[in-house]
């Protein structure tokens, strides 16, 4: 094929992490707990569902049912085919080509995927030595949109509350707070969408509720934005299955606020344990963890996947020198992790 037929700004893009070892998942920063209880009730529904009918094409009951947990409208919410397609949707509504998205820097990396694939420009603004976040420098950037995602991947922070209202208040353009592990943390912009004419916040089934396979995402925005996000979203991209999974997961939330908890009691444990190995985490209010090693990070997670456990590598970016990133597990997960690194330690 001649590769001049394929769009300019997307030639170079690379194919997404696609890891072929068989380990133990600790690379995605999903549930540990297994798949979410409720969601076998509704697969052994589903011989009943009229799955030859199309499903509607906004997932009209999983909007309601959102609207009724979080006191909003049915309106105000877009929902989608995991928060990675809502994001895509942000982007082909408000972004002509070649404009400019502002991020901070380091984050998810497919924030800035979207981006380009949309054809725009991707521009990032580093984060300090404390992975905090600098609102003035994202603001001088001047781009269209600004993308910021709090509890951050990979850092796995929380940027403080008044520094990204600073940012969605005197932005002039959308802001999208990507709250993909918002239930962690101890707070959220969702309800505040009415009181702001820019903000939009995105969320996922695919953490906290423990449904990643099946792809269910959302936003929240005010009415007249998320009507013409609506518009752009690819009619049924949201199947049936999956939609009346979120809808029972929405209204069951034991295993949410288990999950919720899990996480808090053992991310500490974890952190003293990579600490106690001389691998120096960076504080959480999620569920993964950021560390630091004192050897090449590609080593000890090589190493390790060898032993049938994988993390997630980031030691070549820049600000991440020899960074790794671990999904905080169950006791059980995560003395098993402990004790595979403090082999692979000592080995080195
Ligand atoms: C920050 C962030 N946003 C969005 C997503 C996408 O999640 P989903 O599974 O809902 O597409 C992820 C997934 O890891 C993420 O880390």
């Amino acid at each position: 094929m001649n590769k001049e037929w394929v769009r300019e700004t997307v030639r170079d893009i690379p194919l997404y992490y696609n890891p072929k070892v068989t380990a133990v998942r600790m690379d995605t920063s999903t549930n540990v707990l297994g798949p979410n209880p409720v969601v076998r009730d509704v697969l052994n529904g589903c011989a009943d569902m009229d799955l030859n009918q199309y499903p509607k094409p906004y997932s009209d009951s999983l909007r309601e049912a959102l609207a009724d947990t979080y006191g909003l409208k049915p309106d105000n919410f877009v929902v989608g085919n995991g928060s990675d397609e809502v994001l895509d949707i942000i982007f082909k509504t408000f972004m002509e080509a070649g404009e400019t998205v502002v991020a901070p820097y380091p984050s998810y990396s497919l924030h800035g995927f979207f981006v380009r694939v949309n054809g725009g420009r991707f521009a990032t603004v580093d984060l300090d030595e404390g992975f905090r976040l600098d609102p003035d420098a994202l603001l001088a950037e001047r781009g269209k949109i600004i993308i910021l995602c709090t509890p951050n991947n990979p850092t796995a922070n929380t940027f403080d509350a008044k520094a990204v209202e600073r940012v969605v208040r005197e932005h002039d353009g959308p802001v999208i707070v990507d709250e993909a592990y918002g239930e962690f943390a101890e707070s959220s912009f969702l309800p505040l969408v009415d009181d702001y004419e820019n903000l939009i916040v995105t969320r996922t089934f695919s953490k906290a509720y423990g449904m990643a396979g099946l792809r269910v995402g959302y936003m929240a925005s005010n009415l007249e934005m998320a009507e013409q996000l609506q518009k752009i979203k690819i009619p049924y991209s949201l199947n049936r299955i999956s939609e009346q999974a979120a809808i029972a997961a929405l209204r069951d939330r034991e295993y949410v606020d288990r999950s919720v908890e899990l996480v808090r009691r053992e991310r500490e444990k974890l952190s003293r344990g990579l600490d106690a190995l001389g691998l120096a985490p960076f504080p959480s209010q999620s569920n993964f963890v950021l560390f630091q090693c004192p050897v090449p990070s590609s080593e000890v997670v090589s190493r390790l996947a060898a032993k049938g456990v994988l993390i997630r590598d980031f030691g070549k970016q820049r600000m991440l020198e020899d960074c790794a990133r671990t999904t905080v597990g169950t006791d059980e997960l995560n003395t098993m992790l402990l004790s595979k690194l403090k082999e692979v330690m000592e080995e080195w």
